[in-house]
């Protein structure tokens, strides 16, 4: 029977010294990421169990997870990434585009599709769109975190670390405009940060991406 995702504790931990400035809260420890990676790759191990899979990695979130996951995972199998990213104009509808594509033949075999959140579903469903043609003989797919509460399309993963609430988090490979990827756990970024970085968008000093990730948050 697969483990149901944790939902984070509310009860906070401290925050590194070194980001207190920017981040309010620790939401999901180093600890506690590996507690439940380990979970995960032993529910994955049985479901793969005699086959080849190949993991298809999407880049650039999954930089963390992906590398933790994998060796646990005591199974044959290939690695691969794909790119994919919202280049959107500051509404939820951001437009996705492939920076990366598979290089693996993927044709009759298991694939692991592994992201770092789940959030409107936009992501997973146009990547699932691109590889089913593909043939493979089946397609799981794996988030570290779930933000059910954002779903546009409908779409839920295989295997989820955390099920978490609408907040604007960071960290262990997800970014806010290509920052706080290295922290080694899931934090949640106050307010006055992406706010800051919202109206230099409007003032036309952001990037692309930082008018995406405006919109993905509490
Ligand atoms: C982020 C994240 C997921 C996607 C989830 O990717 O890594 O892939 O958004 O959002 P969705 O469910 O609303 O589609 P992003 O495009 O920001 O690129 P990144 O992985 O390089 O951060």
């Amino acid at each position: 029977m697969k483990s149901s995702p944790p939902v984070p504790s509310v009860r906070s931990q401290p925050v590194p010294a070194r980001w207190r400035r920017e981040v309010e809260r620790v939401l999901i420890s180093e600890k506690q990421i590996a507690r439940r990676i380990r979970e995960m790759s032993v529910e994955i191990e049985r479901d793969f169990d005699g086959r080849e899979m190949v993991v298809i990695s999407l880049l650039n979130g999954t930089v963390m997870f992906q590398a933790d996951l994998i060796r646990h995972l005591s199974l044959p199998l290939r690695l691969d990434f794909m790119g994919v990213s919202s280049y959107g104009l500051g509404t939820d509808s951001g437009e996705l585009i492939f920076t990366k594509e598979l290089r693996l033949d993927v044709r009759g075999r298991d694939v692991l599709l592994v992201d770092d959140i789940l959030d409107t579903g936009r992501t997973l469903a146009k990547v699932l769109a691109r590889l089913r043609p593909l043939k493979p003989r089946r397609i799981k797919t794996c988030v570290l975190l779930d933000k059910a509460a954002r779903r546009v399309e409908s779409i839920e993963a295989d295997y989820v670390g955390f099920r978490i609430p609408d907040f604007f988090v960071v960290g262990y490979g997800l970014d806010f405009a290509e920052k706080y990827r290295n922290l080694p756990f899931v934090g949640v970024l106050y307010p006055h940060v992406y706010k800051l970085a919202c109206k230099r968008v409007v003032n036309g000093n952001g990037n692309n991406k930082a008018r995406h990730k405006t919109t993905r948050g509490k």
